[in-house]
Order: structure tokens, then sequence, then C-alpha cells
């Protein structure tokens, strides 16, 4: 059961959420169908809470146009990707209505729930109790005057509605009043021992920064959490229980119940046989003639292995609220794996959809038609599994012309295009009989390769599996160059047939090889050698008629033109928000210098994560042939590390023995000129350039710094 994040219908799509999630999810459900497993893989639009209600506000509509005409769009963008859902549902459906309400009556007959009334701001003119976002007061940190009521984006303090000094609604202008009102807590810390074993289970087959997060949370102590809001826009709590009036489900209570109703929905189209309705389907055939009920097995028995795919923004929700909810109820399965991604930034900067520093997917059709995977393919190579990571323009450039056109294409285009100008194309029985006994000869084996690419794509190691991927490619190009069919041809026609005719098994293996990752050249390519795929055995191949089809460009080059436009619309959004920059500095309320060089904002367990304690270098050489590297030697209490540092310009290795410093310790290690560091050290620069090292003088090494 693979679920992939709904995404909020209030805006379109850009490659951070492919690179966050999508792609991902979609390579691991390809792969696992072509296992011949049994696989549901669902997605749809997440259509409620403040991110739709805001958005219609600013666009000056209702919320229902606004996730009508972007689930129309996301929805596209996902099929001309060609993300493989079986489904493409919405949580404005009716089956979604009754599967949330359900949830809602078995969690509150479980007792999962307590009522907590707290005081909250109303306002009187719009008669509705505000969401966070909805307040807007003077930061009680900052003297910011344009503090939002969840946080203040000046000094990026987290806020709760009651800090602001000076309290507005957003919505009529008015001063809000505190008024009573009710809701329903998910008890999370009733569960806080269950939860935390549970986790524990997941300590070595979690990726680190997931379980990590989940860690501090867990140290920290659940807390109940409000599973209701009172709005107008959301699914109402049944109208049975008590005190339901006005209230709505928390729309992260009801979002990931999406999935199950994704599923449900998917299950009685296939029963009715109405199923392209939803999406293009690509299920297999495990999923073929079934009924309406057969859902469940995928939500509540213990031998389903549930994946949620979801950027790191999500994984609190999905780790320990929603199986915290599905525990509750006493009927449902907890996810196995949340192979969460970190983020992509954009050219040096956040991607942010209200600065519209973004790269659309629905824009990107516009400018590259038809070139779905190269853009694929340099999400993957970067994409953010472990770390932040990001996108330019320039890599998109260097990764499309030096990889996917240099290796991989001119590698297909030449096998081809050179049986064509031999052999008119024609395959007789000498190259359907060479067979892979030759197969050694080129370099890595097809079986090895193969073998690589599955073991790292059951690891979630995206990158790692595309790597072996284009060595395998590189191999195949790196062959031809080395036995040059194109001369030898002249002198040993036999040889040189040999050669064609294993280079041939390498491509059909290539495109096998590269039905998960890269979904549509493997197609484009199967079409060009004519093939007639009966499995998914680079071994086991027919070939339609004897004859391949005329070779095509799989890759064409991406022109500097080309890059210079996608730059220049980039730009165009800076300079806007340049503009915004100076209107808000007009009103003489941020400098722009704070805003310019300030990150952006981090949570509290952003920061966690981060182990910093003192130490104390005890040795200290000259890397050679490294103007600016020093090794040293580092006390940091428990053990001795050895740390490259980028200090040489600025300190002697004399100057720098016995000093006291911060270390970051748990950064992963790196190697700089063939010595592998494993830390930092913390350095603060002056306005001069001079770099000072930050130490707390005197505390013993191994001492936390937070
Ligand atoms: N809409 C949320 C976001 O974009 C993700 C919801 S995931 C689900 O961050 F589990 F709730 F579905
Ligand atoms: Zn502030």
């Amino acid at each position: 059961m693979i679920t992939a994040a709904l995404p909020y219908a209030n805006g379109p799509l850009h490659i951070g959420h492919l690179a966050g999630a999508y792609i991902a999810a979609d390579i691991y459900a390809r792969y696992l169908r072509l296992q011949g497993k049994d696989v549901v893989f669902v997605c749809g639009s997440d259509e409620h809470g403040a991110a739709i209600t805001i958005k219609a506000k600013k666009e000056n509509t209702t919320p229902k146009e606004i996730v009508d005409k972007y689930h129309a769009i996301i929805r596209k963008s996902f099929e001309d990707f060609g993300i493989a859902f079986d489904i493409y549902h919405r949580t404005s459906e009716q089956v979604h209505y009754e599967t949330s309400q359900e949830f809602f009556r078995i969690l509150n007959e479980k007792g999962a729930f307590e009522i907590i009334e707290s005081e909250q701001y109303y306002d009187q003119t719009a008669q509705q109790f505000l969401a966070d976002r909805y307040i807007t007061g003077t930061c009680p940190k900052c003297a910011n005057e344009n503090a939002y009521g969840d946080q203040c984006e000046k000094c990026g303090s987290s806020l709760n509605p009651m800090d602001l000094i000076h309290p507005k609604s957003t919505i009529s202008g008015d001063t809000p009043v505190l008024k009573k009102t009710k809701h329903w807590f998910l008890k999370l810390d009733a569960q806080q021992e269950e939860i935390a074993a549970w986790l524990e289970t997941k300590k070595d087959t979690w990726k680190s920064h997931v379980y990590g997060q989940c860690k501090s949370w867990i140290n920290d102590g659940l807390r109940p959490r409000a599973m209701t809001r009172d709005l107008d826009w959301g699914i109402p709590v049944p109208p049975e229980i008590e005190g339901s009036e006005g209230k709505v489900l928390y729309v992260w209570l009801d979002a990931p119940i999406g999935y199950i109703s994704a599923t449900k929905q998917l299950f009685r189209e296939i029963e009715n046989n109405t199923t392209e309705f939803s999406y293009p389907q690509n299920f297999g055939p495990s999923l073929q003639n079934r009924k309406a009920e057969d859902w469940k097995a995928y939500w509540q028995e213990e031998e389903t292995e549930l994946v949620h795919f979801i950027g790191k923004d999500n994984i609190v929700f999905h780790c320990i609220t929603f199986p915290a909810i599905l525990n509750a109820t006493g009927q449902y399965i907890r996810p196995d794996q949340v192979p969460a991604n970190e983020f992509m930034n954009l050219e040096g900067d956040k991607i942010s959809t209200s600065r519209n520093w973004a790269v659309w997917l629905h824009e990107y059709l516009q400018d590259f038609p038809g070139r779905e995977d190269e853009l694929r393919y340099t999400l993957i190579a970067n994409m953010p599994e472990n770390k932040d990571s990001e996108f330019t323009w320039q890599d998109f450039q260097d990764r499309v012309n030096n990889e996917l056109v240099a290796a991989y294409g001119n590698f297909v285009n030449r096998v081809v295009t050179l049986i064509h100008k031999y052999y008119d194309g024609r395959l007789d029985e000498h190259f359907r009989k060479t067979q892979r006994e030759n197969d050694s000869i080129i370099g890595k084996s097809i079986l090895e390769t193969e073998a690589a690419i599955a073991q790292n794509l059951e690891q979630f190691k995206f990158k790692e599996a595309l790597s072996e991927l284009m060595s395998f490619a590189r191999a195949g190009n790196k062959f031809l160059a080395d036995t040059e069919p194109w001369k030898l041809v002249k002198t040993d026609p036999d040889k040189t047939k040999d050669i064609l005719a294993v280079s041939l098994d390498w491509v059909y293996a290539l495109a096998i090889m590269s039905k998960s990752l890269l979904p549509k050249t493997a197609e484009k390519i199967l079409d060009m050698l004519n093939a007639d795929v009966q499995d998914n055995n680079p071994f086991n191949y027919q070939l339609k008629e004897e004859k391949l089809k005329s070779a095509q460009i799989l890759f064409p080059k991406i022109e500097d033109e080309q890059i210079a436009f996608q730059l220049e619309k980039l730009n165009k959004s800076k300079q806007d928000k340049n503009e915004i920059l100076k209107q808000v500095q007009n009103d003489d309320i941020v400098e722009k210098s704070e805003i310019s060089n300030l990150k952006s904002e981090i949570t509290y367990d952003d920061f966690s994560k981060m182990d910093i304690r003192t130490g104390k270098i005890l040795e200290a050489e000259k890397v050679p042939k490294a103007d600016k590297l020093l090794k040293l030697l580092v006390d940091i209490g428990m053990e001795q590390r050895t740390i490259v540092s980028g200090i040489a310009e600025h300190f002697t290795p004399e100057e720098v023995i016995g000093k006291e410093v911060s270390v970051l310790v748990n950064l992963a290690p790196r190697k700089l000129r063939g010595i592998e560091s494993n830390g930092m050290i913390l350095m603060a620069e002056d306005e001069n350039g001079k770099l000072h090292f930050v130490n707390a003088v005197g505390v013993a090494p191994g001492n936390m710094i937070k």
C-alpha cells in the first residue's frame, strides 16, 4: 500500500513537489509492480484547511472554486509527468466524508478523545472563530506590527494568537474577542509509551532524519492535539455527536484518511468497471477483477506493507499523529516505512509559491514539451533523500547534455543507427542468438546491474540506483568507443556483427532497467526496438518484427538560450520580490537586509538535530597542495576526531593548537583531499572577512552547546 502526500489544492505543482515525494513514490510503485507485487498506489487533492480558505480570500473567490480549479491543474500535471497512481482522488468526495466521519465516530467511541474547553479569538462582525493565520498583531518579541497568529515572519518566533499585542482580524479588521469554545483533542499523551515503543522498532530501518525527528517529539513528551476546528470549510463533526454544531474536522485529521477513502473508491470503481474516470490506470494484474470490499486488505491486514511518501514537513503527522489515529481504532495497521525526503531549493533560495520562486510543472512542459524524463532525471540525481538539495538550470543543462545526451542517448542511438546502416535494421538469427553469453565483455554484467538497482530501490536510495543505471549506459558507450565497429566493419564483418548484437542486448536491458527510473525513455527505446515485452526479464526479449524502427533521438541537447530564458524568467520573480521588499520597507516594517540575509525559518526540531559540542584542538597540520585546508585532531570529550577545516588562510597550525572550539559533531563525514573529515569547527566571520573561533572558554571538551 503506497501513498503519496495529498497536495493542497491551492496552487499548481512545482519541481519541489516532484523531488520531495512524487517521483520517489512513483519509482517505488513501478518497481514493485514490475516485480509482480500486489501494489496499490494512491494520491489525491487535499481540499480543506486554512491553506485553501486563505487562497480563496486572496483570489476573491470561494474555497470551492479554488479547489476545483487547482485539483484539475494538479491532476493534469501528474498525468503529464506519468506519475502512475492507481487513483487520484480528492477529499471533497462523498466517500471521503463518510470515511472521515466514520473514523471520528470510532475514535469517539473508543475514548481516544478528550474534550477541552479553551478561549479563542472570535470575529464578531464575521461571526466566526479565527484560524491563527487570520489574526495579525504586534510581535511581543520584536515589535513587528504585522506578525501572524502562528508566527512572526520578521524575527521567526513561533507564536500563539494570544501572544499578539493589539490583535486584529484580517477578515473584518476588527479587534477579535475571546470566546469559549470546546474541541476534541486526540489523547496523544495516553499513547506516549506505545508510540515510543513502536518507533523504537523502526530505529534501524527508517531514514535517520525521519527517525531523529520522531524521537525528538517523543522526548519532548506528546501532548493532546485538537482534532476539530470552528470553521465552515471542512468535514462536519458527525451531527449526532453532542456539541458538534459548527465544528469541522481538523484538516490533518481528514487528509491522511484521504488515503483510505481513495483506496475504497478505487476498489469500488474496479468492481463497477468505471476505473477510467479516476485516473489513466496503471495497475497490474493483481488489481483486476477485484471487489469493492477488497480495499480492507490493504489497510487492515498485518501482512500489508504500508509506505508513506512525503516531504519532511509532514513527518510528525505521518509518523506520530496518523499512526496514533490508526492504532486507536484497533482495526488498522500502521506504516512500515515513511521515507520522507528533505527539501529541494532553487537557484540558492527556498522554493516559494507566494514569491513565485519556483519552476512550475505546467510551465516547464510548455517550454520543454515531451521532455519529462530530462527533468525527472535531474530531480532524481539531486533528490533530497537525506539532506536539502538544490536545483539549478545550469546543472539541468549539464546533466542533460553531458550525461543523458552524451552517454545514454548516444549509446542507444549509435547501436540502432549502425544496425540500420550495416544490416538494414534487420535482426537475423545471429542477433537473436548472442543472448548474453557474451554479456560480460562489456564490463559490469546486466545481472549485477539489475541486482544493484533493485537493492538500492528497495532501500529508497534512488540517486544510487540512477547512478548504477548510468554506469551501465556509460559502459556500453565505452564499449563502442573501444571496439569501433564503424572501423572494424571494413576488416572483420563477423566480429562487427557480434559487437552490435551484444550491444543490442545491452540497449534492451537498459530499457528494461529504466522502466521505473525513466519510464518514458524506456517506452521510447522499446518502441524503437520494436520489442514485444512479455515480462521484465532483461534476458528474455522478443521482437515483434524482425526489424528495428528507425533511430530516434532520445534526448535533444539543451541550448544555452533555453537556459538563459529560464534564468531570466526567474530573475523577473526576483525583481518582483524586490518590489515587494521595497514596499515593505517604505512601510517601515522590515529592513531589507534582515529579509534578504536571514535564512529561512526552521523549527526547534531542526535546530535540535545539530549536536554541537565544546572541543579542543590537539594537533594541526597543513593539507598538502590545499591552500585553504588544515587537518586537525580535535578532542570532543568522548573521542578524538579528524576534522579538515578551511581556515588555513587565516591561521597557522601552531596558532590553533590548544584552541578551545565549538564543533558540530554529527555532520555527515566528508572526504576532502582524500582525508575523511568528521565534523565542523564553528567560526564567526567579522565585517572584514576575518575568522574567529566560537568558543566557550574554560568549558571542558565534550559538553553540549544548546
Ligand atoms: N496537504 C499537505 C501538504 O501539502 C499534505 C497532506 S498529506 C496527508 O503539506 F497525509 F494528509 F494526506
Ligand atoms: Zn517578531
